[in-house]
Parts: structure tokens; C-alpha cells; sequence
């Protein structure tokens, strides 16, 4: 098996070989500059800023940037596997994609190319609800990829019951259940353009394709497409979930069920008491609380309070490889990686989304074994010091 570090040999090589360079940068923390390059406006306002003034988006840095990796010598491997099981699905690495709705704002394939590149590397795809494409659609391109569904729960049972069941029918394992937008946060980088996808009936794939939804129109969509704008903003919002709801999802989920959006302890003890499977770590990149906590500020509390009980994922802010360390090593299982797989899409659709995730697994294993934790899973705290 090579390691994924390999890579970085097969760039030096084209270079010095064939003259040839990355097409997208292999720093990925530069890709946000490169894609508000190429986006139209709207696109770029939806996808990059985050919610108010972007306090929370900038914590969630600030919290990465307080922690320093503390290499250890003499303690790498020739051979390294980073591979790891999370809730029954088996993946190369502790690596998932963040569900990210309306991707053909980034590019026209949108999921469809996401899912592709995904299922080439093994790394588990997580569709949205907020998809441009169906579960269908998304479940043909990713072949016998590993796929999770992220529900954002209707507040209309029946919509809700048919997403259920067409998610597992397509073959998604997992659930992943958003519990931090149950209304849209304050954002004005859309709202200064008063741009929302979703009243054009864009990111609205999943609904315009399923029965439930279809049922409650009167005229087919192409007929009156205003009709089904105006049912999807009706059953979307639903600020009166509550934790006795899960119950209703467990009744008509068979697969593990995570709750994702939980930064206070409080919540991820509730969870874990309401029989969750696993939590994610996340405050939604900051799209949804302006001045909230920074999500990697919130993760060691929270596996304090329930890493023993249940699996903890994370995201928000992961930017690079060592990123990945610090969260793992403070106590994420696997992470999810959100907006850099989203701007390697933008830039080079389905190849610069296998390009992010190469480059990403690639400093990952370099930067494990340069630091002497070949092995992602014996990751502690004790691998970092706070500066
Ligand atoms: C453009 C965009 C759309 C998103 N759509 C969804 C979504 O449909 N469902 C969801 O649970 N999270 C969604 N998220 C949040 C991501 O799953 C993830 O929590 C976030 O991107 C992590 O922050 P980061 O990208 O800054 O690392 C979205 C994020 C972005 C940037």
C-alpha cells in the first residue's frame, strides 16, 4: 500500500521531469483567494463569508492557531495506515465530506462531481438535504462509494419520512442530523444581494424529486414552479425541534444516527442520553451564530463529557493536514472537511476536489510521521502544547 505521502514525490517528479505544476495550489489555505477569484458574486457570497461580521468564522482560526503540533523524534514507520472505522463505515483516514448544500453554485457537476471524487479515494461523501442534485442522482455518480445522508428536518413528518427512505434506499448508511439550522442565520453578504438559491428552486433537488413533497402540489412544478418556492419556505424552518423529536427519526432510521451542530457540553450529554451514535463537533463554519465559540475551543470539553459514550466527530476551520492532527488529538474521532474540498470544486470541479483531498491525506501522513504518531488513533492532547 503506499502512503498517501507519496504524493508529494509525484508532484516533485512532474515538476522536475515533466515541467509540470500542480494545477491548484497545494497550500490549501490559499484556495479561499484563488476560488473568490473565479466565483460569480452570489456564489462567492454565499459560499465564503460567514454569518454578522464573521466573528465566529475567524474564532474558529484563532482556536486552531493556539494549538502547536510538538514533533517527536525517532518515531516515524516506513509504512503507515491511517485507515479507521467510524459507525461501520471503513474509510483510508480519520476523513469525511462536510455536507455542503447548493454546490452547483461552485460548479455545474456540483455533487454529483463531489460524489465522484470522493467514492475514486474511499473518503465517505455526506449529501445534504440542501443538495442541487437527489439522493438518486448523487447515490448513481458515487457507485459503491460510502455515503451519509445530513437531514435537515421538515417540519412536515411525511417529507420527512420519504427523505428517510429514499436516503436508504440509495444506499446512505448514516444519518447526520443538523441540529444548528433550524432557521438560516444573520448573513449578510447574501442579504446585501438579497440572495437566496433556494427561492429560485436551486438546492432544492431532494424536494422537487420526492413523492411526499410533489403530493402537496397542485400543478406539476415546471407548471407552477412559485407553488413549490412557496411549500419548500413553509416546512423548511423548524426552531421548535426538540430532542424527543429523534425519537421519530429513530423509528424510521434503521443505520447510526449523529447529531451535528453541538458545541456546549449540555447538548452533547442530551444527545448522548437521547441514544445518538456520535456528535459533530461544529458550529457550521460560522454561517449561523455570529460571536459564538470557536468549534475546536468547544471539543475537548465535549469529549470530556461523552467521548467515552459515543463517537465525536468535528468541524469548522480545518484547513490543512495539521489541522486534522489537532483536532484528532483532541479528541475527534474523524473530522469532516467543509469549505476547501468546496473551492478545489469551484476551481476544478470533480479533479480539484480529489486534488484537496490529496493534498490534505498527503501532509496529513507527512506531518504525522514527521511528528512520530504514525498512527492517527494513538493521538492525545499530550502531542500539543496551547501557545
Ligand atoms: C456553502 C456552505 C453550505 C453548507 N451547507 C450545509 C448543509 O447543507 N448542511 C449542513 O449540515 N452543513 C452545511 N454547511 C456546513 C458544513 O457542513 C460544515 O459544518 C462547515 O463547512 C465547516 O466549516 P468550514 O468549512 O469553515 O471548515 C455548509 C457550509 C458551507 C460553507
Amino acid at each position: 500500500m503506499p502512503n498517501f505521502g507519496d504524493f508529494q514525490v509525484s508532484v516533485y517528479l512532474e515538476g522536475m521531469l515533466n515541467g509540470t505544476t500542480p494545477e491548484l495550489t497545494t497550500n490549501l489555505a490559499q484556495l479561499q483567494e484563488h476560488a473568490k477569484a473565479v466565483l460569480p458574486a452570489e456564489a462567492m457570497g454565499y459560499i465564503v463569508p460567514s454569518a454578522g461580521d464573521g466573528a465566529t468564522a475567524r474564532a474558529n482560526r484563532e482556536a486552531f492557531d493556539r494549538w502547536r503540533i510538538v514533533p517527536r523524534m525517532m518515531r516515524g514507520a516506513v509504512e503507515r495506515d491511517l485507515s479507521c472505522t467510524v459507525l461501520g463505515t471503513s474509510m483510508p483516514a480519520p476523513v469525511l465530506l462536510a455536507p455542503i448544500g447548493v454546490q452547483s453554485l461552485a460548479h455545474s457537476d456540483g455533487e454529483l462531481a463531489t460524489a465522484r471524487a470522493a467514492a475514486g479515494m474511499g473518503i465517505p461523501y455526506i449529501h445534504s438535504t440542501a443538495a442541487s442534485h437527489s439522493f438518486e442522482e448523487v447515490a448513481e455518480a458515487s457507485g459503491g462509494g460510502p455515503r451519509w445522508y445530513q437531514l435537515y428536518v421538515p417540519n412536515d413528518r411525511e417529507v420527512c419520512q420519504s427523505f428517510l427512505e429514499r436516503a436508504a434506499a440509495s444506499g446512505f448508511d448514516t444519518l447526520v442530523v443538523t441540529l444548528d439550522t433550524t432557521i438560516l442565520g444573520w448573513r449578510p453578504a447574501d442579504l446585501d444581494r438579497g440572495f437566496l438559491p433556494f427561492l429560485a428552486n436551486v438546492g432544492v433537488a431532494n424536494y422537487l424529486t420526492d413523492p411526499a413533497f410533489l403530493a402537496k402540489l397542485d400543478k406539476p412544478v415546471e407548471e407552477d414552479p412559485g407553488a413549490a418556492t412557496f411549500l419548500w419556505a413553509g416546512m423548511f424552518p423548524n426552531p421548535g425541534l426538540r430532542w424527543s423529536d429523534l425519537s421519530f427519526l429513530r423509528e424510521h432510521w434503521a443505520g447510526p444516527i449523529v447529531v451535528k451542530g453541538v458545541v456546549a457540553t449540555e447538548d452533547a450529554i442530551a444527545a448522548v442520553d437521547h441514544g445518538v451514535d456520535g456528535i459533530v463537533v461544529s458550529n457550521h463554519g460560522g454561517r449561523q451564530v455570529d460571536g459564538s465559540i470557536g468549534a475546536l475551543d468547544a471539543l475537548p470539553a465535549v469529549v470530556g463529557a461523552v467521548g467515552d459514550r459515543t463517537t465525536t466527530l468535528f468541524d469548522s476551520g480545518i484547513r490543512n493536514g495539521t489541522d486534522v492532527i489537532k483536532a484528532l488529538a483532541l479528541g475527534a474521532d474523524a473530522i469532516l472537511l467543509g469549505r476547501p474540498f468546496l473551492y478545489g470544486l469551484a476551481l476544478a470541479g470533480q479533479q480539484g476536489v480529489e486534488h484537496v483531498l490529496r493534498c490534505l491525506l498527503a501532509e496529513l501522513d507527512l506531518a504525522l510521521t514527521l511528528a512520530g504518531h504514525p498512527d492517527p488513533a494513538t493521538l492525545g492532547p499530550e502531542v500539543l502544547q496551547r501557545s
